[in-house]
């Protein structure tokens, strides 16, 4: 038995690929955690198919969601509220998580609070960090989305910068796809890295002018395209883990450093990774070393954590049902969500 005060919130994330669901208590201890990949289904067209990944949501949810009730050991009448991410992602996957979440909250008269992804991706740092609470800076870099934020509040972002192009898990994946490491890039890229030289090719680090946190990731893509080239009508050798190691240092030199600026400019010394790309070996060594020359707390959830889950949207649900965020059953998918927006 859950003791009275106690919040237990069934989650559920339908975003891209990953139909997932979870069970969290009061924000922070993951019950269960259920994610079914859709990975190797979307590895065989060389990236997410959005059609394919909407019929897959739908084929799994409800085993899913089965699955992460059983896994914590409570049934719909232990919970208080169904958490479900309802923006930004693909519109048809996202719609299948949407109507689920409706249909549970209906059915069992439970409270629906819709969460933001991102919002979902930074509220990973609280699972594991039990002490972590805000104002912190955050680094968000997931495929879709590449931001450095205050966060002010729980609930509460101030948007330091943004992309102005791809976001960094995009040029990872266009990057890996150009060197025939295939679909997903990001952990390949991660993995050949270890065998290469990132000083091997010097790729460009784009600063973009008078926006000191702001990123461009296609130049050092176009970098990489260049390079290729190059070696093909010079008929040089490409050596796949070089290229992959140059372009991983490239990127994440330019990650650290806005994101160490952002630290000593706001006077806020606790940083923390969230997203996709926050799984990266070398990107979480490098800021562990930049975060202790400037005795900055760091913080980083587990990779599993950082890629799509529920768990994460789980905790993000628990801060918005705290302060009274309820959503009607005519809540909707919002391809395009703006963080902070409701
Ligand atoms: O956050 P996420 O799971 O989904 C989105 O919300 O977009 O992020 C997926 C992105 C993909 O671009 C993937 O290539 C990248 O995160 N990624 C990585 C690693 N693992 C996943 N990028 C670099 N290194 C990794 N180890
Ligand atoms: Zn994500």
């Amino acid at each position: 038995m859950e003791d009275k005060k106690d919040v237990l919130i069934l989650a559920i994330e339908s975003s891209c690929d990953e139909t997932a669901a979870a069970v969290v208590k009061n924000g922070r201890e993951v019950l269960s955690n259920v994610i079914s990949s859709q990975i190797a289904l979307h590895t065989l067209y060389g990236g997410v198919v959005p059609e394919i990944a909407s019929r897959k949501h739908i084929e799994k949810i409800n085993y899913v969601i089965k699955e992460a009730l059983d896994q914590a050991g409570v049934t719909l009448k232990d919970l208080d509220a169904v958490g479900v991410t309802y923006g930004p992602g693909l519109v048809g996957a996202l719609l299948v998580g949407v109507a689920e979440a409706k249909a549970i909250s209906y059915a069992a008269k439970l409270p629906l609070v819709g969460v933001h992804h991102i919002e979902g991706h930074i509220s990973a740092n609280y699972i594991e960090n039990k002490d972590l609470e805000p104002p912190f800076i955050c680094l968000v870099v997931s495929g879709g989305h590449t931001h450095l934020v205050t966060v002010r509040d729980y609930g509460v972002y101030e948007i330091l910068g943004r992309t102005r192009d791809d976001a960094a898990g995009e040029a990872f994946d266009k990057v890996a796809r150009a060197i025939g490491l295939g679909y997903p890039g990001g952990p390949k890229i991660d993995k050949v890295s270890k065998e290469g030289d990132p000083d091997a090719v010097h790729f460009p680090r784009a600063k973009v002018e008078d926006a000191p946190y702001d990123f461009s990731f296609s130049g050092v893509k176009s970098a990489v395209l260049n390079h290729l080239n190059g070696c093909r009508m010079k008929g040089e050798e490409i050596v796949q883990a070089d290229i992959a190691a140059s372009f991983q240092k490239a990127v994440c030199e330019v990650l650290v450093s806005h994101a160490m600026d952002a630290v000593r400019d706001q006077g806020i010394r606790k940083l923390a990774l969230a997203g996709g790309v926050a799984s990266n070996s070398t990107l979480r060594r490098m800021m562990q070393e930049a975060c202790e020359r400037e005795k900055t707390a760091f913080y980083r959830p587990s990779p599993i954590l950082c890629t799509d889950n529920a768990a994460m949207i789980g905790a993000a649900a628990y801060y918005e049902y705290r302060k009274g965020v309820r959503h009607g059953l005519d809540l909707n998918a919002v391809p395009n969500l703006r963080l902070g927006e409701r």
